[in-house]
């Protein structure tokens, strides 16, 4: 579909299912150099990379394991800045080498918060990925490890990012028709 409707908003298909799967075979293709024996833990951010790193983590072919932290930081379709709070790992994050998997690095905010909470179980290491990419919104100095696609200041939906809970369900990303 090209176009859907997404509450009381009108979007726009921006990035095909084709593209966003490219993108997401060249992230992979990378990792499996970059963590060949380095026993990795994947640490997805909920809700929206649970379909990233569905997609992600089926072409990663390195030993690794996989675990989920849930944050939130959006309200309708502008980034406020706070975030709220996160239900969290039980693994030993000691020393181990850890990657954060997100839908999408907007101001940078949240990737920040969450830095400074796995900080504190000193990993060894942490990496970033990230599907998409806002360069213009992003106001953090921090290094992103594997960045999928990078886009405008725009609001986009589907593919896992939602828009007031809603539209996560598309295998194509839209953006808001205005
Ligand atoms: P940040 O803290 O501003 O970097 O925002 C990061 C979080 O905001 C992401 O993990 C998403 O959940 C959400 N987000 C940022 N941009 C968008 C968007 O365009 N559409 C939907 N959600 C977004
Ligand atoms: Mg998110």
């Amino acid at each position: 579909m090209l176009k859907i409707n997404v509450l009381d908003k009108k979007f726009k298909v921006s990035i095909t299912s084709e593209d966003i799967q490219d993108s997401i075979r060249k992230i992979a293709l990378q990792m499996n150099e970059d963590l060949k024996g380095k026993d990795p833990l994947f640490i997805v951010i909920l809700n929206g990379a649970f379909i990233f790193a569905s997609d992600l983590i089926k072409q990663v072919n390195v030993d690794c394991r996989i675990s989920f932290l849930k944050m939130a930081s959006y309200h309708g379709t502008a980034s406020t800045g706070k975030i709220r709070d996160l239900i969290g790992i039980d693994e030993d994050l000691k020393g181990k080498n850890l990657v954060i998997v997100e839908d999408i690095v907007d101001t940078g905010f949240t990737l920040e918060h969450i830095i400074d909470i796995l900080e504190k179980h000193s990993p060894a290491e942490i990496k970033i990925a990230t599907l998409l990419f806002k360069p213009n919104a992003y106001k953090k100095k921090i290094k992103l490890d594997y960045v999928g696609i990078e886009i405008p200041n725009d609001f986009i939906v589907g593919y896992g990012l939602d828009y007031n809970g809603y539209a996560r369900n598309t295998k194509d990303i839209y953006v808001l028709d205005k």
